[in-house]
């Protein structure tokens, strides 16, 4: 087992790069209506692209998308308080509800923002706006988002602030052979985010990385992931060193999107200076799925609102 490395995935390329004609049509079929936004994504490089992404991966463990339509007219500024959610009949909402129907099912969870399906990223009086450490999505939750989009509205005026992404592929090659068998055994637990305002217990005890003759897994978050004894402890640390080294930074121009395998990544961010003046940078998040049982879809609370996690822990 301490040998097993991850076989190189299905070689897919990290970045796609749409021609003006495509981020017209994109934005003309955006601006017209969903079923027009659905139909003009279902059939562009954008559709091929993230559907490829979603369904192989590759070995970055991201794809950004270059040059999907930004300039919205009815665009306001960035909002300064907590709690805003952009119209699901502004372009951008139907654009990334179009690209997350190419990932696999759009998802929000009923305890994440009382189920929010497209969650709108902005620095907020009173938040954080120092670096955040690397982790995969919702680590805490049974029913883990597979992929992970992110649409820049607006770059913080600055230009400073950038994603950090960390493939499991670059990181393990860099590991101990001890120290990856540690993580790969039931030692680790992990937390709530209390950002989210979950506050509920932690997981039963899960392993950091998984290794398998098809790939290697992430289940990691660097804040409130941690290890059960002094060997997991270490193991963690020194994973996290690792995880920051390999880690690539991806700075999001306006109608950039980066889509990220929540199993084959961690994901971070460095740090920026928010003026709250509207100018701010504005990310749009989406998750989505690739499928989901049969019980949880019957006790979602509205379509595509993944239930409670108790209620899912109950169930799984
Ligand atoms: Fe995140």
């Amino acid at each position: 087992m301490g040998n097993v490395k991850s076989r190189p995935r299905k070689i897919i390329q990290s970045e796609v790069f749409l021609s003006e004609g495509d981020r017209s049509d994109l934005e003309y079929a955006a601006t017209s209506s969903s079923a027009a936004a659905a139909t003009a994504v279902a059939s562009s490089i954008v559709h091929f692209s993230a559907k490829s992404f979603a369904e192989h991966g590759n070995s970055a463990g991201y794809l950004i998308i270059h040059g999907l339509p930004h300039e919205w007219r009815d665009t306001p500024s960035t909002p300064t308080e907590a709690g805003y959610r952009m119209s699901d009949q502004h372009p951008s909402s139907r654009l990334l509800r179009a690209v997350a129907r190419s990932c696999g099912t759009l998802v929000g969870y009923e305890d994440e923002l009382e189920g929010t399906l497209l969650r709108d990223v902005y620095p907020t009086r009173g938040g954080e706006s120092g670096p955040v450490d690397f982790r995969t999505e919702n680590v805490h939750h049974p029913l883990r988002p597979d992929i992970l989009g992110l649409y820049c509205l607006r770059r913080d005026r600055d230009g400073v602030g950038a994603m950090r992404v960390a493939s499991v592929h670059d990181a393990i090659g860099k590991l101990g052979d001890q120290v990856a068998q540690t993580l790969s055994e039931p030692r680790f637990l992990s937390g709530s985010p209390s950002s989210d305002g979950l506050g509920r217990g932690a997981t039963t005890a899960h392993p950091v990385l998984f290794r398998h003759s098809a790939g290697a897994y992430l289940r990691f978050n660097g804040r409130n992931t941690i290890g059960l004894d002094r060997a997991a402890t270490e193991a963690i640390v020194e994973f996290r060193g690792i995880i920051a080294e390999s880690a690539r930074t991806i700075v999001l121009a306006p109608g950039d999107m980066v889509l990220i395998d929540n199993h084959a990544a961690a994901h971070g961010r460095t740090a920026f200076t928010p003026r709250y003046d509207g100018s701010d940078g504005w990310l749009r998040r989406f998750h989505t799925v690739h499928s989901m049982p049969q019980w949880a879809r019957r006790l979602m609370p509205r379509p595509g609102v993944i239930p409670r996690c108790d209620v899912v822990i109950g169930m799984s």
